[in-house]
């Protein structure tokens, strides 16, 4: 039998749910699908029961996701830095006694671990592709720097890579969103309760950079979720875990070990070059490189 079960929530709550920001009820049925999906992926994933969890929902609208783990006994701070939509939810936790559950109303692109404290669990929800890319790697590395177990991460992703950006040495691509126009004064961006606070442009990685960034900041592995299954799910939205564990080393396989990804990188391509054309042909072609110089050329080895 199962251990599951629904909590009796009132048509209040309920309706707040389903306009999620919005005028009319309109996408508060596949939105359901998303709350199934982070709750299964913490249920199954999570190395601890609901009930012994932390979880800080970062960016968390009216709190849907917040309400559901505390519901089931987590301790969860949610923030967002405009408060129209967050004191629905403020209200559903004072109704049903929620308090194991606070909101706080805070920029997340102040929001670090000496502020909040680490967590278990962070939800990153709908707010990565809100962030411009001056910010976007600060934040990354601070809810690293908060998790404990994992991040859940449901965003949009650009399906090409039409710009470069640089940080720390490295290059990741995608594009940039606009979020509002360059002119549109402070009130008028605040009104979108959607939309990042004040940035115009946001930036969107291409999925390989998003998992590369997430590697590079320290995640030991990252997975996409497709179960439990998000009919319609946009074919640039994704919904990605990033576990924060113990890098593993290997014992069949030592040369792996302590090495960058760059490293690493170089010592496959080059067994890649050799297994395809053949030591020959690449100590040929290595020497060719010289003797060309010298108008000479190497025939057979
Ligand atoms: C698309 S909604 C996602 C809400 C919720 N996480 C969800 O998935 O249903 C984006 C939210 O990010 C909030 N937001 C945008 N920029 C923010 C910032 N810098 N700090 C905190 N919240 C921000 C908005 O106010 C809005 O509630």
């Amino acid at each position: 039998m199962s251990s599951e079960h629904v909590y009796l929530l009132d048509t209040e709550a309920l309706d707040s749910f389903a306009l999620k920001g919005r005028s009319t009820p309109q996408i508060a049925n596949a939105n359901g699908l998303t709350v199934r999906r982070v709750m299964q992926i913490i249920r199954d994933t999570a190395k601890l029961p609901f009930d012994q969890l932390r979880i800080l929902d970062f960016a968390c609208g009216e709190g849907v996701y917040a309400i559901e783990a505390a519901l089931r006994g987590s301790e969860v701070v949610a923030f967002d830095v405009r408060n129209e939509r967050m004191d629905e939810g403020v209200k559903v936790k004072e109704r049903f006694g929620l308090d194991n559950l606070r909101f706080e109303q805070t920029d997340i692109r102040n929001v670090d671990v000496g502020s909040y404290g680490g967590a278990d669990v962070v939800l990153f929800l709908g707010i990565l592709y809100h962030l411009h890319h001056r910010d976007v790697f600060k934040v990354v590395r601070n809810i690293y720097d908060m998790c404990r177990q994992f991040v859940i991460i449901d965003t949009h992703i650009a399906l090409h890579g039409r710009i470069k950006i640089e940080h720390d040495g490295r290059s990741y691509e995608g594009r940039q969103y606009r979020e509002h126009a360059d002119d549109d004064p402070e009130e008028v961006r605040r009104s979108r309760l959607l939309a990042s606070l004040d940035n115009s442009l946001s930036f969107w990685f291409t999925k390989e950079s998003l998992f590369r960034l997430l590697n590079d900041v320290g995640f030991t592995s990252v997975f996409e979720c497709n179960v439990p299954l998000e009919p319609f799910k946009l074919e640039n939205r994704i919904t990605i875990i990033a576990y924060k564990g113990e890098p593993v080393k290997v014992s069949s396989y030592p040369w792996v070990n302590d090495k960058t990804e760059d490293q690493i990188r170089e010592v496959v391509s080059l067994n890649h070059t050799l297994s395809h054309f053949g030591v020959k042909q690449f100590v040929k072609t290595a020497v060719n490189g010289v003797l060309h110089r010298f108008g000479l050329e190497l025939r057979r080895i």
